[in-house]
């Protein structure tokens, strides 16, 4: 076996490690998302539970805050809340991956930690010509990782295909591995699936999901799992159109339910649905750990979105990790990893109160904090209700997070958030029906994670607030609304 691109590796890691010590301290730097240690980050890759600890890699250029030749960092965690800063695991340098070591999945085949990931080959970069196949790398230790001599294991895409033919997620059933691939055909979108029996010899098996146009022109970073005896396809659709509140991100990520048959290889399924409606959701991964939870994480960011932090040498983080359920009428839910309780400190309780008024809570305050509100819709006057975060002593400086109950709408406006590119998004609460409506807040410096009602909707957001901006209100317009609880920790 040929020993990994060493140097290419060491290097990076020194350039990332002295620009470390620049970033650490800078105003927007998260407290407990996982980031890289300074400069680029984008998707989360080979998320897997390894030997009892979790791994994750991510897609990371370690020489500038803004994207370039893709190398994979590299995190892992005894409790998913706490992660240790491994070496970088691949960086591009081959032939077949001298541009970039794309999105891939891990596995653990016999013991033996096995990279799937796309290796990205520039051919001009002014006409964006580009040729990707699939690659393997193997790690015994977990930390060193051995690009396949044997490299690239799928040389090209199948016929009619086009060169866009990335991010393997790879998964095991009845002893033959099975792999998904975003793939574009005639301008539309694909998933292809494959099959090997080593992870090295890889059979074509057909199009597992075909974009009729509505899915958009490409499908990045598809898996596919089983959830409560359904299997569900996770996928982020290039080139879908905003519709009403739906798809206003410049790219999407959602899925679709279904029934596959292993026979027939064919997955019949329903309508694509977002998974999370906020501003900052992409390219999210999966796996199973040992508990038999399904866990995702996603890119807490979006392609072309503004990153204020790059002024600060850094871009890009990974949402908190969540577990994924499948309702009974086939929505997903996602819901924060119990472990994050963990990172709880000091608590304090809202008592029951009627909110006729903005009320400001003196002993709530923070730019790290959890908070969950609970608030009953029975006999609600107001028109719409909620929270302001993040508020400047002014006033003027806040992100608000309500309830508009004649539209059954949660409402992220970031419009006062400070920097940033600012706007609305809404979600509908259409899954269950409630007299309750619960907020759960999770705020780290410059992002807010909002899960709704046990995760029956989730906005996930970057917002870029004054480092004074700490104050946390309830608001209501047009009436009242009754508080049923609020409990809040500094994190
Ligand atoms: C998704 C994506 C993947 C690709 C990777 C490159 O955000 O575009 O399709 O593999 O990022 O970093």
């Amino acid at each position: 076996m040929k020993a990994i691109n060493s140097s290419c590796i060491l290097k990076a890691q020194q350039v990332v490690e002295e620009a470390r010590k620049k970033v650490e301290h800078t105003p927007y730097r998260l407290g407990y998302h996982i980031m890289a240690p300074a400069h680029w980050i984008n998707d989360p890759n080979g998320l897997i539970q390894w030997n009892g600890e979790y791994h994750v890699f991510y897609q990371h250029h370690p020489y500038s805050p803004k994207g370039g030749p893709i190398h994979w960092g590299h995190v892992k965690s005894k409790d998913l809340v706490r992660w240790e800063h491994l070496p970088i695991a691949l960086a591009p340098g081959e032939e077949y991956d001298k541009s970039g070591c794309f999105s891939g999945s891990a596995v653990d085949n016999n013991g033996t930690l096995t990279l799937i990931y796309t290796g990205h080959i520039s051919l001009n970069e002014e006409t964006d010509e580009f040729r990707e196949v699939q690659c393997i790398a193997t790690s015994e230790d977990g930390i060193h990782f051995t690009k396949h001599p044997q490299n690239p294991v799928i040389t090209e895409p199948p016929a009619g295909g086009s060169w866009h033919f990335r991010d393997p997620k790879v998964w095991k059933h009845s002893e033959t591995w099975y792999m998904v691939l975003g793939n574009q055909m005639d301008g539309l979108g694909n998933v292809l699936l494959y099959e090997s029996a080593d992870l090295v010899n890889w059979e074509y098996s057909g199009i597992l999901v075909k974009s009729d146009g509505k899915l958009g022109y490409m499908l990045e970073c598809p898996d596919f799992i089983e959830l409560n005896g359904k299997h569900v396809l996770l996928s982020s659709p290039q080139g879908i159109q905003p519709e009403g509140d739906l798809y206003q991100n410049l790219y999407q990520t959602g899925y679709l339910v279904g029934e596959f048959d292993y026979e027939t290889k064919q997955f019949t399924h329903g309508e694509f649905e977002e998974l999370d409606k906020g501003f900052d959701f992409y390219a999210v991964q999966s796996f199973e750990d040992e508990k038999g939870r399904r866990i995702v994480i996603g890119w807490m960011n979006m392609w072309e979105s503004q990153m204020p932090e790059q002024e600060h040498g850094w871009a890009g983080a990974l949402t908190i990790p969540r577990e994924l359920q499948l309702h009974d009428d086939g929505k997903l839910l996602m819901k924060p990893v119990v472990e994050l309780k963990s990172l709880r400190e000091n608590n304090i309780s809202v008592q029951t109160m009627i909110v006729s008024e903005n009320v400001r809570l003196d002993e709530v305050k923070g730019d790290q904090l959890e908070i969950i509100a609970k608030f009953s819709l029975a006999n609600t006057s107001a028109e719409k209700f909620g929270l302001k975060v993040r508020c400047s002593e002014n006033g003027k400086e806040h992100t608000i997070v309500s309830y508009d109950v004649k539209e059954q709408k949660v409402i992220v406006d970031r419009s006062q958030s400070g920097r940033g590119e600012g706007g609305i998004r809404k979600g509908k609460i259409e899954m269950l029906h409630h007299d309750v409506i619960t907020l759960q807040l999770f705020i780290d410096r410059s992002s807010l994670e909002l899960f709704v009602n046990e995760g029956e909707l989730v906005m996930t957001n970057r917002i870029y607030p004054d480092p004074a901006s700490l104050g946390v209100e309830l608001f209501t317009e047009g009436g009242s609304v009754k508080l049923i609880e609020l409990e809040a920790w500094t994190l």
